[in-house]
């Protein structure tokens, strides 16, 4: 049996009410839904018997698009040629919205004002968020990347998310792999108990400099460890150079295609314990599914899936929450 909990997406059957009115695109071949107290997401128990396409759901989804797949679905054309154009389709949707953001809309402003995407986010905190107030720091990223310029910080809805599992799983010590701005790690960290650290990876050092400036206005510098470098060269020091035994939870954002291999790395390197707990972002957009193929079908890691949307946008996104149950379970793929 494996739990999979589905997003407050907010899209309901026609004439469905209550508790199990949810449905979106994310698996729903599932039975007995309770919703969760702190996500408010609706969580579905779905036999271990699934199938390829509802572990691989649609990555991507436009609103108007969305509603015509619905329809579909509700009046049970499923014809399986049509249904791989449109999917197509919905992913090369959510390849165009970061495209027309990042390269056409980016070098715009950037040639206006002389400065990076990421400068401006900083300059637009200290100027308009309150010092030593992180949930300030956080409305006020949200603010500009949902007004001004898409940016790829977790986001507020997924953050809700993050909040619910960093607040279950009270980490003493917590790694996140990618800080670009440092909206995460101040998310994180206001969370975490004065005792507990957070380690957070970057290899841009521009972008870890800006998290540093970003934690250090937010007042969470104490908390916080930034370290430049590549996840594939930090992580094999972070037991002997960074004090670390083990991790209690890992928060995947960095490149999508080092998920699989840095998951793996961690093991190696000893850093998992049983009940370590691993939260990755972005997978179904724009994806990661050598990692979820391979947590998915391990009997080491117990999955959970929180289907929600991309930062800012309206294309379906999910996180994944993988479990380490430890070297020792039988029947390893
Ligand atoms: C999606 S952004 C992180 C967003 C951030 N976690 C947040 O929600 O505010 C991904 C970041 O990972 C960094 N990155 C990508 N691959 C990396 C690697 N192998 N090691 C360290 N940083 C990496 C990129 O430079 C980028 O800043």
């Amino acid at each position: 049996m494996r739990e999979r909990e589905l997003g407050a997406c907010g899209k309901t059957r026609p004439g469905d009410s209550g508790p199990d009115r949810h449905w979106c695109m994310c698996p729903r071949k599932a039975a007995g839904p309770a919703r969760t107290r702190e996500t408010g997401l609706v969580s579905l128990t779905a036999t271990a018997s699934l199938r390829p396409s509802v572990l691989f759901p649609p990555r991507t989804e436009s609103p108007f698009v969305g509603s015509f797949l619905e329809s579909r679905v509700l009046c049970g054309c499923q014809d399986s040629e049509d249904l791989s154009l449109l999917l197509l389709f919905l992913r090369r949707y959510g390849m165009f919205f970061i495209c027309w953001n990042e390269f056409i809309l980016q070098p715009i402003y950037n040639m206006l004002t002389g400065d990076r995407k990421e400068r401006r986010i900083l300059r637009y905190v200290l100027q308009h968020a309150v010092a030593g107030d992180p949930q300030s720091v956080m409305e006020t990223i949200d603010a500009y990347c949902s007004q001004k310029e898409w940016a790829m910080n977790v986001g507020d809805k997924k953050g809700q998310i993050v909040d619910a599992v960093v607040r279950e799983q009270q980490p003493s010590v917590l790694l996140e792999l990618g800080a670009y701005c440092g909206y995460s790690a101040v998310r994180m960290a206001r969370l975490l108990p004065p005792s507990a650290r957070l380690l957070t990876i970057e290899f841009n050092p521009d972008f870890a400099a800006i998290t540093q400036q970003m934690l250090d206005f937010a007042g969470l510098q104490d908390r916080v460890t930034v370290v430049v470098g590549a996840s594939q060269d930090v992580i094999p020091q972070l037991k002997k150079k960074y004090d670390v035994d083990t991790l209690d939870m890992i928060f995947l954002d960095h490149w999508k295609d080092r998920y699989l291999p840095d998951t793996l790395l961690l093991e190696e390197c000893g850093l998992l314990r049983k009940g370590t707990v691993l939260l990755a972002d972005n997978v179904i957009f724009p994806g990661a599914p050598e990692f979820l193929a391979y947590v998915r079908g391990s009997s080491r890691f117990e999955c959970t899936h929180f289907s929600s949307y991309l930062e800012y946008s309206q294309v379906v996104d999910g996180l994944e929450k993988a479990v380490y149950m430890g070297p020792g379970s039988p029947a390893q793929p």
